[in-house]
């Protein structure tokens, strides 16, 4: 099909009203959260049900040789991949779920059968992604990365889609981090194999966008992301104390920022946040700052206006500058103890205390 053809179609979807259906009719593809094993096998497949996955996903896992060492933080890349992309996996096979079903607010109409094509082979993708780091931890005698259970945020196609893009960049940005730190640590023989799954993730990220009404690419460098940003992140996405091994992942979890602020559009403004006050300290709330984390850019440091106590809930905004510094795509921001500067997102994540609030442009 040709380009325009399938843009066109794409942007012509035909939503079906919801009809009035209870959840409890849907629940049995996840219940209480419990999304594995699935039919495939998946997340622990044998030989056959591999073969069918690798056909789903219209290609192989990498069938080179190993490197010959893995560093103890390249140990922890790989067990980050593997927490992230069992999350896709439940993701994206529940969305499946929903589109096949034609639930309601997942009737696609007219472009039904292009969506499910490019759905399925991104659920076999993120399959392999997952089989591939938790097999390179059994081979150097590491534990693989168990499934949690997940809750989402959406109902409907458009925010499901929506939620895509955003842990998609997410992605896009700490699979950077994940290959810095593999050639820091000497463990370059995995960052050709890293570096083609982000063109991977990126390409879905395309059909995200396009799907959404988008350009197709965001910005000309993407945001960068911290491996303790992911991971907080992914959390978030967990029913909480369901994770059976995320303990031996030695990353930080950050204390939650909510973004109130809805629709950014692409100009500077003040956006609107909140956290828990007993996330922070009475004391510290002078002390603190924000952070704004976009593109290829130094970390950009701004105070807190109007620092407001309502109830058990502190409120405040920031200016985010958007004019100077053309922020498209996602924005990671972060309140940080102290005001910097930062030099990289390394340093930011140090002093970070609450985040990420994730803010997306376009
Ligand atoms: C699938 O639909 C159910 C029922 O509306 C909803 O709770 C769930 O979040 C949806 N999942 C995705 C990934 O869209």
């Amino acid at each position: 099909m040709s380009l325009c053809f399938s843009a066109a179609l794409l942007a012509s979807f035909a939503y079906a009203l919801p009809t009035k259906v209870k959840r409890a009719d849907f629940s049995d593809f996840s219940p209480d959260g419990k999304y594995f094993p699935l039919k495939d096998g998946f997340p622990n497949p044998n030989n056959d049900q591999i073969l069918t996955i690798q056909k789903q996903a219209a290609g192989t896992l990498p069938n080179g040789p190993p490197p010959a060492t893995l560093s103890p933080e390249g140990i922890i890349n790989l067990q980050l991949i593997a927490l992230n992309e069992l999350f896709e996996v439940a993701f994206f096979s529940e969305l499946v779920y929903n589109v096949s079903n034609k639930l309601p607010g997942y009737d696609l109409g007219y472009g039904h059968e292009y969506v499910m094509d490019t759905l399925h082979s991104i659920v076999a993708q993120e399959e392999l992604h997952a089989l591939n780091a938790n097999g390179a931890l059994k081979l150097f005698q590491q534990t693989p990365i168990e499934p949690c259970r997940y809750s989402f945020p959406v109902t409907d196609f458009q925010s499901a889609i929506s939620l895509a893009g955003t842990f998609t960049d997410v992605v896009l940005g700490t699979l950077q981090d994940v290959n810095q730190i593999f050639a820091k640590n000497g463990d370059f023989g995995l960052v050709r194999a890293i570096s083609s799954v982000i063109g991977n993730e990126a390409e879905q990220e395309g059909f995200y966008r396009l799907v959404q009404n988008k350009r197709a690419a965001a910005q000309p460098f993407l945001t960068t992301a911290g491996r303790d940003f992911a991971f907080t992140a992914i959390q978030g996405f967990t029913v909480s104390g369901s994770c059976p091994n995320i303990d031996i992942i030695k990353l930080k979890t950050f204390k939650p920022l909510n973004v109130l602020s809805k629709d950014i559009k692409a100009q500077t403004q003040n956006i609107k946040f909140s956290f828990a006050k007993a996330d922070a300290a009475n004391d510290e709330l002078k002390s603190l700052s924000l952070v704004w984390i976009n593109g290829q850019n130094k970390p950009i440091t701004t105070s807190l206006i109007n620092p407001m106590v309502d109830g058990d809930t502190v409120k405040f905004e920031a200016s985010l500058p958007y004019d100077e510094f053309l922020m498209n795509g996602l924005t990671i921001s972060a309140v940080v103890k102290g005001s910097g500067p930062f030099a990289s997102i390394d340093d930011v994540a140090k002093a970070t205390i609450l985040g990420p609030g994730l803010i997306e442009i376009d």
